[in-house]
């Protein structure tokens, strides 16, 4: 029995499945088109990412218990903090360095002088920034959390704070320091220490605290 009855199945000739197929030129334009597709997303995508990167570190500093922001010292605050260091000697510490302007101020003034910061790219920056002024050897920068830093080692301090860290740092400070260490602040001064000296004036104004004063001890030669 031929064909049992049915129409056989219907086979595709070959010009029937030219048929199906794209002409070339349209193949290549809708090509392109994913092409461009890919790439715009990659692009958008990519973009995101970076700017999230970037942009992390400077908002969560926000969301901290302490909010310390990037706020960079002014030319007067490190002319006064530079001031603050006359007849002084020794290492030298930026606590929440920033863009490293202290301390690349400090260092050409021939401090050997380090900053710890908690954003990798201000770090970054620093280090760049300290290259291009020829002081990379004394300018040092650590991406570091100032709270778990160990200070003990610096005899010059230097604090751009908020109101809110400085009683705890205060104490932090009054426990780590030797007593020929000087502790300076910038814009916002210690709650219950006397400072040996004041200079400047409104946001500028810094503080300078020597701990051999403040535990009433003799100030070494
Ligand atoms: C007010 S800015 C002072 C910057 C610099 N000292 C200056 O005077 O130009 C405070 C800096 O502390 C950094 N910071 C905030 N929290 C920190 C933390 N827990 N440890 C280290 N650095 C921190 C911020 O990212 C910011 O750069």
């Amino acid at each position: 029995m031929e064909g049992g009855g049915g129409s056989p199945p219907e086979t595709l000739t070959e010009a029937s499945q030219l048929e199906c197929v794209l002409p070339p030129s349209l193949e290549a334009n809708s090509l392109k088109k994913s092409n461009w597709g890919f790439l715009f997303t990659g692009i958008v995508g990519g973009t995101l990412v970076a700017v999230y990167a970037v942009a992390t570190p400077f908002i969560t500093p926000a969301l901290r218990r302490i909010c310390l922001p990037f706020v960079p010292a002014t030319t007067k605050q490190i002319e006064n903090v530079v001031k603050m260091l006359r007849c002084r000697r020794g290492s030298l510490v930026d606590i929440g360095s920033g863009d490293g302007r202290i301390v690349i101020a400090a260092a050409k003034e021939g401090f050997p002088a380090v900053g710890y910061e908690l954003n990798p790219w201000l770090v970054w920056y620093s280090r760049y920034c300290a290259w291009r002024e020829g002081v990379q050897d004394s300018a040092k920068f650590y991406i570091s959390d100032l709270w778990k830093v160990t200070f003990s080692q610096y005899s010059n301090v230097v604090i751009f704070g908020v109101p809110q860290m400085m009683p705890q740092l205060e104490k932090k400070l009054e426990l780590e320091l030797e007593d020929d260490a000087r502790v300076i602040a910038c814009r916002f001064p210690f709650p219950h220490w006397t400072p040996d000296q004041v200079t400047g004036e409104g946001i500028d104004t810094v503080w300078a605290y020597d701990m051999s004063t403040l535990r009433g001890r003799e100030k070494r030669p």
